[in-house]
């Protein structure tokens, strides 16, 4: 074995679960931070609007009052403990940020700046609640700069661009992981006697999304072929707000700052659809209204497409109509210069991408595929669970999105991931030291590359005909049509049928590229099969889930059906088989009702 590293903690990704992780497990353990990307790229990046916590620095708020929001924002799917865990640390969480100099937005006092998002409230009132501490629009983006600087103060050892291709068990234990070096083609061993996976999402099997290309599923695939299951992956959120066709984010933030949806007939019609919070309803309810005016022929100029628009004389209007006010009680006002000191990255993505300028023109928008709820099953201390009775497998971690603790549910609430991956990425990597400062290291066997070696010298030696880029771009299509924001039987059927067809034609990918430095055609063939094995969890599972609930809307299931179904999928990959199993829903204070907006 050549290219051997040991470390007592291993991290598998460098966005902002993972850097935290590493920060906390540095602090007690010799840890190493691993990334196919260079950290500060990570994809927490593209997170705008806020962080929430209920901080109350412009009004009264509670902890509670945030999880029940959540709860109900989930749909009542997601696990109650876990909920309330999260929003009782989400005070602490946002405030150590800031003491490590994230540069927040202030109040006129000084305070760190809040701001209205989707499906927050006032529990009393019922009417939106200013929740999400922000940094103009780039508060992921601030989040990884300040933790990356934190992790290099504290010696945090990172290898950037370094691939994850296999997980390692020994003695039914974690013994490491296996990775390829970007930049020589070669394959290191990453000896450790815990692995935090912190890889992210996989919006990326979908057409239109928000996620970054790094979005491919790679720690949930590498995990599922282990044999480690997958909870709720039939559960993926589209964001009501992304550019059309490009599906880059146009933050919720907008609508927080009053901004409103318009259809093709002129119409603002989310209060048909939500009439107490109107466009700031849970992104589900959000994403099938427009879907719906698109569908019944109200889309802009027929497209598939409607307008967001913030111009600050249609902010002022609409906030009279509904009898938003400023805190002091005068009529809510916003100026052309606020806009874009409060948004500006998006208007600048507007400006850059589609030649329109939020100011003085209305926004082009579709629902973007954005957030996977689902993913690899944890406690709320990030140790990683593989069956029904929550048994933990000894030294195994996730945090972050490609986790599921699950907090989301069916519908995660806008604001609910930064928060999620700062809490759950902390406590993932002070278990993850703690575990591995009594445990012993595994003893590797000598073939320990040659899992990940002959899967990747496969790939890479392909003499077939098909080409990756061709078949994951069908495959996108299908997905966002079929498996996306609506559902059927007939529509899942014909994907799964797919998956099978695109999964044996995978076998036939010739990658024409032979290098090995920098060898992006070969990566990016690998990531396909990692979206390939994910596609069919989706779908399966999604066609298994008989009832419609936060992102999975089924047309033939129409309603919730707490009866059957309150209760989390588990799936398995066993003799090259999608596996389903279930476990209950951790229910504490807030039994299941109706939603209503
Ligand atoms: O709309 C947004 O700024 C996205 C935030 C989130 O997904 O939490």
């Amino acid at each position: 074995m050549n290219n051997v590293h040991q470390f007592d903690v291993v991290v598998v990704g460098a966005g902002g679960a993972g850097l935290m992780a590493g920060l906390y497990a540095s602090r007690g353990a010799k840890t190493a931070v691993i990334s196919k990307l260079y950290p500060t790229r990570s994809h927490t990046g593209a997170a705008q609007g806020g962080i929430s916590a209920a901080l109350g620095n412009y009004e009264e708020d509670k902890p509670e009052w945030h999880s029940y929001d959540t709860v109900k924002g989930s749909d009542y799917l997601g696990d109650q403990d876990a909920i309330e865990f999260m929003c009782n640390e989400a005070i602490d969480a946002v405030l150590e940020l800031e003491h490590m100099g994230l540069p927040f937005d202030r109040t006129p006092q000084g305070k760190i700046s809040q701001r209205p998002f989707g499906g927050h409230t006032n529990n009393e009132t019922g009417k939106p609640v200013r929740r999400a501490a922000h940094a103009a629009d780039r508060t992921g983006h601030m989040i990884l700069q300040t933790l990356y600087q934190q992790c290099l103060k504290n010696k945090v050892n990172f290898f950037d661009e370094y691939q994850v291709l296999d997980f390692l068990i020994v003695n039914g234990k974690t013994a490491g992981v296996i990775a390829v070096e970007l930049a020589t083609g070669e394959l290191h061993t990453f000896h450790a006697k815990s692995v935090v996976f912190a890889t992210g999402g996989h919006g990326r099997i979908f057409e239109v999304t928000s996620n970054a290309y790094a979005y491919t599923g790679d720690g949930a695939a590498v995990l599922l072929r282990r044999g480690i299951p997958l909870e709720d992956m039939e559960f993926f959120q589209f964001h009501p707000t992304g550019i059309y066709k490009l599906g880059i984010l146009i933050t919720e933030g907008v609508r927080g700052e009053g901004g409103i949806l318009i259809n093709g007939l002129g119409e603002r019609f989310m209060p048909k659809y939500a009439p107490t919070v109107k466009d700031l309803a849970s992104r589900d309810v959000v994403s099938r209204a427009i879907y719906t005016e698109i569908r019944e022929g109200r889309g802009v100029n027929g497209q598939n497409y409607v307008y967001l628009d913030v111009r600050p004389e249609s902010v002022i209007k609409y906030a009279a109509m509904d009898g938003r006010t400023n805190l002091d009680g005068t009529p809510y006002t916003i100026t052309g210069e606020q806009v874009l000191a409060k948004l500006p990255d998006i208007i600048d993505f507007c400006r850059v991408y589609l030649g329109v300028d939020p100011i003085t023109q209305m926004m082009p928008i579709q629902p973007t595929a954005h957030y996977t709820m689902g993913g690899i099953p944890t406690n709320k201390f990030g140790e990683v669970v593989i069956d029904e009775n929550n048994t933990v497998f000894p030294g195994l971690y996730a945090a972050g999105e490609c986790a599921c603790v699950s907090v989301h549910g069916a519908n995660r609430l806008g604001t609910n991931s930064l928060l999620d991956l700062v809490v759950f990425g902390k406590y993932a990597g002070l278990k993850a030291a703690e575990y591995a400062n009594q445990a012993e290291f595994e003893t590797l066997p000598s073939d320990v590359e040659s899992a990940a070696r002959s899967q990747f010298d496969a790939l890479r030696n392909g003499s077939g005909k098909e080409n990756a880029f061709d078949l994951s771009t069908e495959m996108k299509k299908v997905m966002f049509e079929e498996v996306g924001i609506y559902r059927s039987e007939k529509g899942m059927k014909a994907a799964i049928q797919k998956i099978q067809e695109w999964k044996a034609r995978y076998q036939q990918v010739k990658v024409s590229d032979a290098g090995r430095i920098f060898n992006t055609e070969l990566l990016n063939a690998w990531e396909l099969g990692n979206m390939l094995d994910i596609a069919e969890v989706v779908a399966e599972c999604a066609l298994n889930r008989k009832e419609s609930r936060g992102g999975h809307s089924r047309e033939d299931f129409p309603n919730r059906d707490d009866h059957n179904w309150l209760k989390h999928t588990l799936a398995w990959k066993k003799n090259g088989k999608v596996e389903i199993g279930y476990k209950p829903v951790v229910i504490t204070k807030h039994k299941p009702k109706e939603r209503v907006y």
